[in-house]
């Protein structure tokens, strides 16, 4: 199919539709797919799960084709891009078998669980001519877009320094086993790391040369990492700290009260006791009906139909808080968008813009294959990324600072 480069390039009128379709009907997928709801250049026709029950809600409610693997997805002749939101271990082998069969892919976070998968995903892409977007980043949110913008403008000279803390429950949200198990690429560092280290490297300017890190493993009896703390340190001698705390006794949104609140403090805090007594807890049942079809499916990210609330101010929390340090000034995330101090005062700056990061991400893939060029996000990106992530876990158990080999530089 042949699309049309968006207006926002100033070069076209009429978009014929993407035909896209889903691989993994979980959670994930429902976040995606209410923005996909909203995108008129897009038609979600098909999806892929092993969950029958979630095929017959899907067929229901698109009228779309439904497949029991992914591999018969991808047989299918009319869908141009599949949104991989299968688990973590699966990543890899979906990518490959979509590329291979000429499809666009947009690939949820973390990439991979290791640099040869993510390596093999980027290779596949390269061979089969099919794009590869890294997707759902926080890096896609307005807000963060827009401190990127105020940095490249050079009106307040160079980055001197990046900080990124998040403070979440991330560990007491309702969770499949597998989840928090760090070889199937669970735990804090896999799934919360992509959002914070693609915003430090797109700060940054992307090139980090060496990480320094230790990960956290709390609580026995929820096992899994639930604490990082990283120090990166980019190719130009620009530090950034990262720091992510799931374990969830008060949450970043007490920092940015405009933001929000957090939806899973007060389970946390039962689910706590509960462990810490010894009694059995079972939440697969729980994040299965919030899982899409799901009795509880809009809890996390909106009704059908309904915005995801996080779209409001141009960034959501499981980043937690940025702030930049320039020659000239410091840039921090603020009620209408960004607040920047400099020489003459403080001032705050809406954000303009696409807000919904997922929606961000659509364009950015329509584009890409539009004008046959490579999505910012892409595999080498996502791939830089992942590094960066593995080096803290490395670091962590090596008790030593971790050199980078796969970085790229970021885009204006
Ligand atoms: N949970 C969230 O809020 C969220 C948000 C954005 C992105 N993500 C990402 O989405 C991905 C999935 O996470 P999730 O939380 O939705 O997990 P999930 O377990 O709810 O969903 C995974 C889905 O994949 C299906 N699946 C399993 N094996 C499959 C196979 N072989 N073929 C096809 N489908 C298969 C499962 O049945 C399930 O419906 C992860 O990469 C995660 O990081 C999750």
């Amino acid at each position: 199919m042949t699309l049309q480069p968006s207006p926002s390039s100033g070069k076209t009128a009429v978009r014929p539709k993407l035909r896209v379709a889903i691989a993994g009907l979980g959670m994930g997928a429902v976040q995606i797919i209410r923005s996909m709801e909203q995108a008129p250049f897009l038609e979600v026709v098909a999806a892929a799960d092993v969950r029958p029950q979630a095929l017959e809600v899907f067929r229901q409610r698109y009228g779309g084709r439904t497949y029991e693997s992914v591999d018969a997805l991808c047989q299918d002749p009319n869908v141009d891009a599949i949104w991989i939101a299968s688990p973590n271990s699966l990543h890899r082998e979906h990518t490959i078998t979509a590329a291979r069969n000429g499809k666009h892919v947009v690939i949820e976070k973390p990439m991979a669980v290791t640099l040869p998968e993510a390596e093999a995903m980027v290779e596949a892409a390269d061979r089969y001519g099919t794009k590869l977007l890294c997707g759902h980043t926080a890096s896609l949110m307005a807000g963060f877009r827009a401190m990127r913008g105020v940095i490249t403008s050079g009106e307040l000279g160079e980055v001197r320094a990046v900080n990124v803390w998040a403070y979440t429950e991330y560990m007491f949200r309702p969770r499949m086993p597998q989840e928090l198990v760090t070889e199937l690429g669970g735990g804090a560092p896999y799934v919360m790391g992509p959002h914070q280290f693609d915003i430090v490297r797109l700060m940054g300017g992307g090139m980090v040369r060496s990480v320094r890190g230790m990960t956290g493993n709390w609580m026995p009896f929820r096992d899994g990492l639930g604490y990082y703390a990283a120090y990166l340190e980019f190719e130009n001698g620009l530090p950034a700290t990262v720091i992510h705390n799931g374990y969830g006794y008060f949450s970043t949104f007490e920092f940015v009260p405009w933001a929000g609140s957090s939806r899973f403090l007060k389970d946390g805090q039962q689910l706590r006791r509960d462990l810490r007594a010894g009694r059995p807890v079972d939440d697969a049942p729980s994040k299965e009906e919030m899982r899409f079809g799901g009795r509880n499916e809009g809890a996390m990210y909106g009704a059908p139909g309904e915005a995801e609330a996080s779209h409001a101010t141009g960034y959501q929390m499981d980043a937690g808080i940025v702030i930049v340090h320039c020659e000239k000034g410091d840039i921090r995330q603020g009620p209408e968008g960004l607040i920047v101090y400099d020489d003459d005062g403080v001032r705050h700056i809406a954000v303009e813009g696409i807000r919904d990061e997922r929606m961000a991400e659509l364009h950015e893939l329509y584009d890409a294959i539009a004008e046959d060029r490579r999505p910012h996000h892409d595999g080498r990106w996502g791939l830089a990324t992942l590094e960066v992530l593995l080096g803290v876990m490395q670091s962590g158990t090596e008790r030593r600072e971790i050199m980078m080999h796969r970085q790229c530089p970021a885009w204006e």
